[in-house]
């Protein structure tokens, strides 16, 4: 019977980093995944094929109407879906081989089939008819999410779909009908909208992107409107009939009322992601779940049964790659005996649309509501040089600091390239930097990070170029 350090049973960005940086530190590793290829949601039907698809959607449409006015004249862009499509697979393709490679490298054993724990050091394997047990001093559980169902709503992955059948469908629908306006929904919602599809989103809450600042959300939403996003917020979509040519969805208000018909091509359900732990047999082994069906951890990533660790979607707090791996090395460090360690306070968010939406800290609502006596700046990219000549200004950057201390507390960027940008806020936050920091740090001209700055000089009422 095989023996290792460390058995990580899935291979998402939580597991695969928790062994790399496992490997690193000197243990014997081996990965268990269930899936045919190697990294996960993320990887396969997640983070890469969305940025994927909504690269290429956003070079169609700044073919179709951004480039003329820059004076550089195209001919009108014509979609080839399935070339489209394979731009996607490549780029997953090339992602899943480089784990595979650092898999290798790192002397990682990987053991196809599904994961069974069946009690602290044993782990069985089973795939393809064949199944195995291996021993270990530790586990990790890495077994990611999966998509949250709407009870009525079957989703078959070709009319009425989740983000799994939004990232491959064979053509574009004229109407597609999107539940929830979180991440996914404006996500994928963006890709079909540039490619010609009227999209309706509809969302329960009276606003879109619950957890970001709602001055950013509501922003956001205009924005998205002009581009021909029509929300319905305060709805629900009580029941989609699909035994016609096109599907019927009933919309309702939130609270119940007059229902209403909508017909649409294709509807797209994206209400959130639940743990998952199917067929790990965490009830057996005595693992408990929380009452989210989450698996319950320590501060040091431990399971209820000793040698056991948790990371990544399938434990509590934001469903976010980046988090996942922090864990997955903090796990790994901890494991080895170090102080491994994540700040979740400085856990940046990214929403990839155009413009981009990104965060990191505290929004103004949570320092309300937890009584923090706090300023703001605020700095339009309306008034950034860089962004004037490129003619991108929507958006703006927002900081807000401690009233007392002048220590950052989250910053908000709505914007071209905002994904990118927030991480100098990140690092300060990191450090327990101040706005004045920030305000006295120089920053390259032209650039759009200039506003962030600015907003920082916006915290101390001197913003140079508003
Ligand atoms: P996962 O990536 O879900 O991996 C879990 C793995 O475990 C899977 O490969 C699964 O097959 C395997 N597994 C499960 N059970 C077993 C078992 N019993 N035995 C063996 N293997 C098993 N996050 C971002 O930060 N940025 C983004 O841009 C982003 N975009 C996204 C877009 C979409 C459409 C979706 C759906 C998600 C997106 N996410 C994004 C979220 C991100 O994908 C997840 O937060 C991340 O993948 C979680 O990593 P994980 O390692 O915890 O789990
Ligand atoms: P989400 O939690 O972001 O948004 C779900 C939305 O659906 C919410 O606005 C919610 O109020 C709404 N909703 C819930 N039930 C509803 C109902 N019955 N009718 C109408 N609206 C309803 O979840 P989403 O978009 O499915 O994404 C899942 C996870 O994947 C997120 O937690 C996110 O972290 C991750 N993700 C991250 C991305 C990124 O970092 N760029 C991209 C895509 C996904």
């Amino acid at each position: 019977m095989a023996t290792y350090d460390l058995v990580v049973i899935g291979t998402g960005p939580g597991g695969y980093v928790c062994a790399v940086r496992a490997a690193q530190l000197g243990m014997k590793v081996a990965v268990v995944e269930k899936n045919a290829t190697l990294g996960g949601t993320c990887l396969n039907v997640g983070c890469m094929p969305s940025k994927a698809l909504l690269h290429a959607s956003e070079m169609f449409e700044e073919a179709a109407h951004s480039f003329a006015k820059m004076g550089v004249s195209v001919s009108a862009p014509k979609l080839d879906l399935p070339a489209m499509m394979n731009f996607k697979q490549q780029g997953i393709d090339g992602n899943v081989k480089g784990v595979e490679f650092l898999m290798k490298k790192n002397k990682i054993d990987v053991l196809y089939g599904a994961g069974k724990i069946l009690g602290a050091g044993k782990v069985e394997v089973s795939g393809n008819g064949k199944s195995q047990t291996v021993e270990t001093k530790n586990i990790v559980i890495a077994t990611g999410s999966d998509i949250a169902r709407l009870k009525g709503i079957e989703i078959d992955e070709k009319r009425i779909v989740s983000s799994t059948g939004a990232l491959s469908l064979g053509r574009v629908p004229e109407k597609l009908l999107i539940i929830g306006a979180g991440v996914i929904g404006l996500e994928l919602g963006s890709v079909w909208k540039r490619l010609g599809a009227e999209v309706m989103v509809v969302e329960f809450l009276d606003r879109i992107l619950p957890g970001i600042d709602g001055e950013v959300a509501k922003q956001f939403q205009r924005i998205l409107e002009k581009q021909g996003f029509v929300f319905k917020l305060g709805a629900k979509v009580t029941a989609v009939d699909s035994s016609g040519k096109t599907l019927k969805a009933t919309v309702e208000p939130a609270a119940g009322g007059v229902a209403q018909t909508i017909e649409t091509d294709v509807v797209l359900v994206c209400i959130g992601r639940v743990p998952y732990t199917e067929g790990l047999g965490c009830k057996e082994a005595g693992i408990a779940l929380d009452n989210r069906g989450r698996v319950q951890i320590d501060a040091h990533f431990s399971t209820s049964v000793k040698g056991i660790y948790a990371i990544g979607d399938v434990v509590a707090g934001p469903m976010l790659a980046h988090k996942a791996e922090d864990e997955g090395v903090a796990c790994a460090e901890i494991i080895a005996g170090q102080a491994g360690h994540v700040n979740y306070d400085v856990i940046p968010g990214v929403v990839y649309t155009t413009p981009e939406v990104s965060s990191v800290g505290k929004t103004e609502e949570e320092l309300k509501q937890a009584g923090v006596a706090y300023t703001s700046g605020k700095f339009p990219f309306t008034a950034n040089g860089r962004s004037k000549v490129n003619q991108t200004t929507d958006g703006f950057v927002k900081i807000l600091a401690d009233a007392k201390t002048d220590r950052v507390l989250g910053v908000h960027i709505v914007g071209r390239e905002a994904g990118e940008m927030i991480h100098e806020a990140a690092v300060l936050m990191e450090f327990g930097g101040s706005a004045e920091d920030l305000a006295r740090t120089c920053h390259a001209h032209p650039t759009r990070s200039e506003a962030i700055k600015e907003a920082a000089l916006a915290v101390g009422k001197r913003a140079i170029h508003m």
